[in-house]
């Protein structure tokens, strides 16, 4: 401070002035680079009780979460570019542990596993970045992102003070760090990460760990902390987070989220888009609305940063789906589905809010804030700086419209939404009022030229015969052991093999015999004597079964065989790493002599075991024979319809896309060559591919705003309905209302809309004429054909 107090006195009693004042900027800019240590472009982020800040400005900051692995790196400029179109100004990421070191001290960081490309395209389009290293992420990524091989460590135990895990963990997150930090990739080198996570959501479930768990999240802050990133850390779901550690909210809503500490900024790293999907489940949806009533309600309380979880969610490739069930798609009704495509009205609904929210950034972060309680679960509130004010009024009551008088003018404010009043006047958006269009998504069939309509097949049944008889496999044990322990998790296989050998008096042999298996297997198929005796799936999340089923016993030598199967491991709950997965046991035969119930078991007899199925470990899905087919025409993402077959996984030019128990999609160009394995059998003739685009798109837009129709890159090819006065109806089934304006309003769309591939339209009686719809809001709603 006194260095520059000096200069400056001797400066302003300077006659070369101009002179000195350039010189005094520079030396003032070369201390500053020697202080950050990294010089040139580097950017101090910092927070106070506010907002982070950058620079020394407090920011109001919108990201979303895209993840590396679950796209390919052709994807990820195209992904990124509309995260910032779409009003973003950071990308969230998680660092996928068990993906980077499969085995330990071997790294992977090739092809979409490279984290510093990611990192640089973000950087490359000019935003910021979000470094959630975990290295726990739950994330319905398999196990979490623990690596198996860490689970199966003498003395382990996970995220408590155990000094095996801390050691892996701290070698694992420090690793990364470097990584980041030899690119320069922090905000303080000037980089585009401006914050890092340590842990995940351990808040949830630290009651279980005792004393330990509070000692191991202290571990973690000193840990994070020594590792000297230059930009704040966050914790989230951490409300005993030891500072300077930044506790932070997930959830579907935080509005009422505060830190624990009066200096830590409001913040959400999570607001869930959508969910995740189950292998048989419904694809859920979370209402555009909502989404963004719970963004305006949050910026309405004073938060300032807030992250979509997730903004593209992509898809589970291989075997990297946690569960148990968790399905390949992870397209979480984000703003961008798992194609890429915009989700449409979610992604313009939500822009829409960005740029409002930004726009009002000095107001929000620097403005006194008061608010005006109308009762009825309605207030207002107030920002307001010197220069400005800048208003929400919030709705919070599920039921009823409010009409309230706020500054002298009324206000319509529908049940659960949030207005925006960037000049505390004038209404420029409302969450509940949607004018962005609805975009509906097709399949369309494979149109590539002299593509036959169905794809040849050839076939290689699953070499299972040494199994199956001789029950013979790599190791044997006289115990039942977990999946994990036995295969480090190399294979969703397991073969689980023993023979036993009945003297023709021994009482359980006789009729009416049975197996019985307590399992924890995920899926399950038994064999007695090389006969399938039947097969089992869960139901209702029981991942803990009993299963039993008749099978033939013979005096003599009986070969049982068990294909225990895993379809993802947990990735979520207090020890969830030692859930069971696999046959655990006991095993049974039973025996029934009359009313007599006789019992053998199996579970301390010699099991033999056998990781994998042959075709894998002979990598039948690389080889050229199989189906080929031509890439569709044009630049639309492909998806494979896996119609007709049980469950399996599916390759594309020798890369694993992930199991199915329907239906895929892949990246693909030139001639392409489809693998499948298929466990339970089916017709593959259905089996087909077809690119995936907007067929159609809808709008039911209030006057003086400005539609925007698109077809993502395509023409639009005509228009359906058009009516604006008060349309009735809903996409693809709309109808005219009681009042109509005079001028046809599908006649003013066609001219200005087809042929061209977006177009921009006024809704206003300037534009379609007069209509006489008395105090009803006037929309226009609209069906375009793409
Ligand atoms: C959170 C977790 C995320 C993800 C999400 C659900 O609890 O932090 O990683 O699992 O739930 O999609």
């Amino acid at each position: 401070m006194s260095i520059y107090t000096i200069v400056l006195l001797f400066l302003f009693h300077s006659r070369k002035r101009k002179f000195y004042i350039t010189t005094m900027v520079s030396l003032s800019f070369i201390l500053c680079c020697v202080l950050v240590s990294s010089c040139a472009y580097a950017t101090i982020v910092s927070h106070d009780g506010r907002a982070i800040t950058i620079d020394g400005h407090r920011r109001v900051l919108l990201s979303g979460s895209i993840h590396y692995p679950r796209s390919t790196t052709e994807m990820w400029p195209d992904l990124i570019k509309k995260g910032k179109e779409g009003g973003l100004d950071a990308i969230e990421t998680y660092v996928f542990w068990n993906a980077h070191e499969p085995t330990r001290r071997q790294y992977d960081f090739s092809g979409n596993l490279d984290l510093i490309r990611f990192l640089k395209t973000i950087q490359n389009e000019g935003m910021y970045g979000v470094l959630r290293i975990g290295p726990y992420v739950c994330a319905e990524w398999n196990y979490g992102g623990f690596p198996v091989w860490l689970h199966n460590m003498p003395g382990m135990e996970f995220r408590t003070t155990n000094t095996a895990f801390m050691n892996e963990m701290q070698n694992f997150t420090t690793m990364i760090v470097e990584m980041v930090k030899k690119e320069k990739l922090f905000a303080s080198q000037g980089g585009p990460i401006i914050l890092a996570q340590i842990e995940n959501e351990y808040g949830n479930v630290i009651g279980s760990y005792g004393e330990a768990g509070k000692a191991y999240i202290q571990w973690c802050a000193n840990m994070a902390n020594s590792l000297d990133v230059g930009v704040p850390w966050i914790m989230c779901q951490q409300d005993d987070a030891p500072q300077p550690m930044l506790n932070t909210c997930n959830g579907y809503y935080c509005d009422n989220f505060s830190p624990n500490n009066p200096n830590t900024p409001k913040m959400w790293t999570e607001n869930w888009t959508g969910w995740y999907k189950n292998w048989g489940g419904k694809d859920p949806h979370r209402t555009t609305e909502d989404v963004a009533f719970a963004v305006a309600r949050f910026f309405q309380k004073e938060g300032t940063f807030q992250n979509y979880y997730m903004y593209h969610g992509g898809t589970n490739f291989d075997r990297t789906a946690g569960g148990p069930y968790i399905t390949t798609t992870y397209d979480y009704d984000a703003p961008l589905d798992e194609f890429g495509n915009l989700n449409q009205p979610k992604y313009g609904h939500l822009k829409q809010l960005h740029d409002v929210l930004h726009a009002m950034e000095k107001t929000l972060t620097y403005g006194n804030i008061s608010t005006v309680d109308f009762g009825n679960l309605v207030t207002a509130t107030v920002y307001q700086t010197e220069e400005r004010s800048s208003c929400f009024i919030g709705n919070v009551n599920e039921t009823s419209d409010a009409k309230i008088n706020f500054q002298g003018t009324f206000y319509d404010v529908p049940a659960w939404s949030v207005s925006i009043l960037p000049d505390c006047k004038t209404e420029t958006y409302n969450t509940a009022k949607i004018n962005t269009q609805t975009s509906v998504m097709v399949k369309k069939a494979n149109e590539a030229e002299n593509e036959p309509s169905t794809l040849k097949w050839s076939w290689r049944p699953e070499n299972i015969d040494s199994v199956l008889l001789k029950g013979k496999g790599e190791s044997t044990m006289r115990q039942l052991f977990d999946q994990k322990v036995v295969s480090n998790d190399e294979s969703d296989y397991l073969w689980y093999m023993t023979t036993v050998n009945l003297k023709e008096q021994d009482p359980v042999l006789g009729k009416n015999m049975s197996l019985r298996i307590n399992s924890t297997a995920h899926v399950l198929h038994a064999f007695v004597n090389g006969q399938h005796i039947g097969n089992y799936r869960v139901e209702n999340g029981k991942f803990h079964y009993v299963f039993e089923q008749d099978a033939k016993f013979n005096p003599g030598a009986n070969v049982i065989t068990l294909l225990s199967i895993t379809v993802g491991l947990p990735n979520y709950g207090a020890f969830f790493e030692n859930v069971p997965a696999g046959i655990t046991g006991p095993v049974f035969i039973i025996g029934r002599n009359g009313d007599e119930t006789i019992v053998k078991d199996l579970s301390t007899h010699k099991w033999s075991y056998k990781t994998g199925l042959s075709g894998f470990e002979n990598q039948l899905f690389s080889s050229e024979s199989p189906s080929t087919w031509s890439a569709p025409l044009g630049s639309e993402p492909v998806v494979v319809d896996l119609l007709g077959l049980g469950k399996g996984t599916a390759w594309i030019n020798g890369n694993n896309i992930g199991r199915y128990w329907p239906a895929f999609l892949s990246d693909i160009d030139g001639d392409n060559t489809l693998v499948l394995f298929e466990e339970i059998g089916g017709n593959p003739s259905l089996v087909n591919f077809q690119t995936i685009g907007v067929g159609s798109v809808c709008a039911n837009v209030y006057e003086k705003n400005v539609l925007e129709l698109s077809c993502n890159g395509k023409p639009i090819s005509a228009i359906k309905f058009a009516s604006f006065g008060n349309p009735g109806g809903d996409c693809g089934s709309f109808e005219k209302g009681t009042c109509e304006a005079s001028n046809n309003a599908a006649a003013i769309l066609t001219q200005e809309c087809v042929g061209k591939e977006k177009c921009s339209i006024d809704v206003s009686e300037d534009k379609f004429g007069a209509a006489e719809c008395g105090a009803l809001a006037k929309r226009l709603a609209v069906e375009a054909i793409c």
